[in-house]
């Protein structure tokens, strides 16, 4: 089904300060939310019958708006953002034009963790033509 605003939340928690922020960035807008605890995304090179990789990438596809979500581990985004932005191994126009906001979420971030995760998602939405609209304060 075709959805205008996509929050992807690259959190453990389903509905912890990451999913809250999105919540109140859409400030009442209908919005789809993909978490990506609930798919299984292998890392590249593990081959699998199972992979939940597609399912993800095509809610991107279906969606115009989308907003990522990471909280910070260790000073970067969650592996299962990075494993998700790694399995995009060719560039193709299938996300082309479609904008994209950025959420870091962390108990105490600095500015350069924040900087760092940011160019990360930056380089990422630049090869796939995307219009990369920066991080939500
Ligand atoms: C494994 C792990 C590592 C973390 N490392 C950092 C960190 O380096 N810097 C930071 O500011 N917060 C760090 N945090 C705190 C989380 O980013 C913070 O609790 C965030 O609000 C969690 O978002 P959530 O409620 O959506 O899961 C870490 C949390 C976990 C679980």
């Amino acid at each position: 089904m075709s959805h205008v605003n996509l929050f992807i939340n690259a959190s453990k928690n389903r509905d912890g300060n990451t999913a809250r922020l999105a919540k109140e960035y859409f400030d009442g807008q209908p919005y789809k939310q993909v978490n990506l605890v609930d798919y299984d995304i292998k890392q590249l090179g593990q081959n699998s019958e199972s992979d939940d990789f597609e399912k993800v990438r095509s809610e991107i596809e279906s969606a115009k708006n989308i907003v990522i979500g990471t909280p910070v581990y260790w000073s970067d985004m969650t592996g299962l953002l990075k494993t998700f932005i790694d399995r995009h191994e060719t560039v193709d126009t299938r996300y082309e034009g479609k904008n994209v906001k950025i959420i870091v979420q962390g108990s105490g971030p600095t500015e350069g963790e924040i900087a760092a995760i940011s160019h990360v998602l930056e380089h990422w939405t630049e090869r796939f033509s995307m219009e990369y609209k920066g991080v939500i304060k």
